[in-house]
């Protein structure tokens, strides 16, 4: 059985973070670990699959394949007999090098299949920390990767989401997409909200926050990552949230480019920093637009918003710099096919090409709002759909093709083929 890294391309054995993938349908789990991964671990997260054992497709396999991790943390919680079995597989196959199981059971029996299995340690749930970090040490020691700090961070992607006219659905996309993207890729991901008038996010996310962007900016002289922690909201689904003050704010005598030097500072912190940008055009928005990676304008399609949109053009254009004609990606929603206005009217109009269309899902987006649970999180609306389509054009992470679940039978058959089944 080969355990080494046959990785060409990559830094040498000693110089690369270490890889880390979890598989758990608990999001608080996965969440908790993503955590001490950015924090105390060093822990580069590859991959996360969060389909139940039985659901687990060929396609996941082979993206844990690819994604090579040093370690895979299982969550045998829900089903410890098949999670086991699951995890002699990747062991056994290679898809993993070191397994690491959690759950909430001290049952002798299976503590002792564990090992049986060739798990390396077990971690009881809710997971401490504390542990889970002197696990990841010990792995470290043993493959000899070093921490992730010690290589140098790349910069975040800064995403704008803007619309010129309101009730357009700018901050729904916005919530949704950086909950998408998080979704696929994993990665540390922020919305920052600047609308200081009617900050909706963390309503979108049923969060209740403490702090907001309008704290952030007043402090800003002594921001360090610590006093940022203290006023990011962390969501359930794994997304971190800079709010909007619960009551109409203002930056004050805040110079525009202060705001510049946060994002750019934020872009620091995360992979991917999604702002919520107001409608109202001052220096703390043109700023905002400026320190921009891609700004995603939305539009629904009627003259009203046209009319908008057409109006801030210039001035959007104006500050693209030496930018290319794609920083700035026009996206239609509240869109259906049989709506009076087309994609290529729309496109006739603004003079530029439509990059993305949303469906018109009123119902998915309202329940969504109801329940402060984005829509992305919900099964398979079509905006949900959408969303994560444009989700995985922007991290490059496509996600698993909806086929129906080939997979338990790929593995049952691995199973009985002799990788794992010793009953
Ligand atoms: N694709 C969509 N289908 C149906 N309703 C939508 C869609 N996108 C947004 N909405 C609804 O439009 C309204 C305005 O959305 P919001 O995100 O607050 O807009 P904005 O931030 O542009 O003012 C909300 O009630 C939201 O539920
Ligand atoms: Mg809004």
């Amino acid at each position: 059985m080969n355990y080494e890294r046959t990785n060409e391309t990559g830094p040498v054995s000693g110089e690369s973070p270490m890889v880390g993938a979890v598989i758990s349908t608990d999001p608080d789990f996965r969440g908790r670990l993503t955590e001490i991964f950015a924090t105390g671990g060093e822990v580069v997260v590859g991959f996360d699959v969060v389909e139940p054992f039985t659901r687990i497709t060929d396609a996941h396999l082979e993206k844990l394949r690819q994604v090579d991790p040093d370690v895979v943390f299982v969550d045998l919680e829900s089903d410890p007999h098949v999670g086991l079995k699951f995890s002699e597989f990747l062991l056994e196959s290679s898809t993993a090098r070191t397994v690491v199981g959690a759950g909430s059971t001290d049952s002798p029996e299976i503590l002792l299949r564990a090992m049986e299995a060739g798990v390396l340690e077990f971690l009881p749930k809710p997971l401490d920390p504390r542990k889970v970090e002197g696990v990841i040490e010990r792995i470290r020691r043993k493959t000899g990767k070093t921490a992730n700090r010690e290589t140098p961070r790349q910069l975040g992607q800064l995403l704008s989401v803007f619309s010129p006219k309101g009730g357009s659905g700018a901050t729904t996309f916005a919530v949704n997409l950086a909950v998408a993207i998080h979704q696929v890729s994993r990665k540390r991901t922020l919305i920052v909200d600047l609308d200081l008038e009617l900050g909706e996010t963390a309503l979108l996310l049923g969060k209740d926050p403490r702090f907001s962007s309008v704290d952030l900016v007043r402090n800003y002289h002594r921001v360090d990552e610590g006093l940022l922690a203290s006023y990011i909201e962390r969501d359930e689904s794994g997304v971190e949230l800079l709010s909007a003050p619960y009551q109409p704010g203002d930056f004050g005598t805040v110079e525009g480019d202060r705001i510049g030097k946060i994002l750019g500072f934020l872009k620091e912190q995360y992979d991917y920093v999604i702002v919520d940008v107001p409608k109202t055009l001052n220096a703390v928005t043109l700023h905002a637009f400026e320190a921009s990676d891609r700004i995603y304008l939305l539009t629904t399609a009627d003259l009203q918003s046209l009319r908008n949109v057409t109006r801030s053009l210039p001035l959007l254009k104006g500050l693209a710099g030496g930018r290319d004609d794609d920083w700035i990606r026009l996206v239609v929603n509240r869109f259906s096919p049989s709506h009076p206005i087309s994609v290529s009217e729309v496109e006739k109009t603004l003079g530029m090409k439509v990059r993305w269309t949303l469906r018109n899902d009123y119902r998915a987006v309202l329940d969504s709002i109801n329940e402060g649970r984005p829509a992305v999180l919900e099964g398979r609306s079509a905006y949900a759909e959408n969303v994560r389509r444009l989700a995985a054009d922007i991290t490059g992470i496509q996600t698993a093709p909806k086929t129906k679940s080939r997979l338990f039978g790929g593995l049952v058959s691995a199973l009985r083929n002799g990788h794992a089944d010793r009953s």
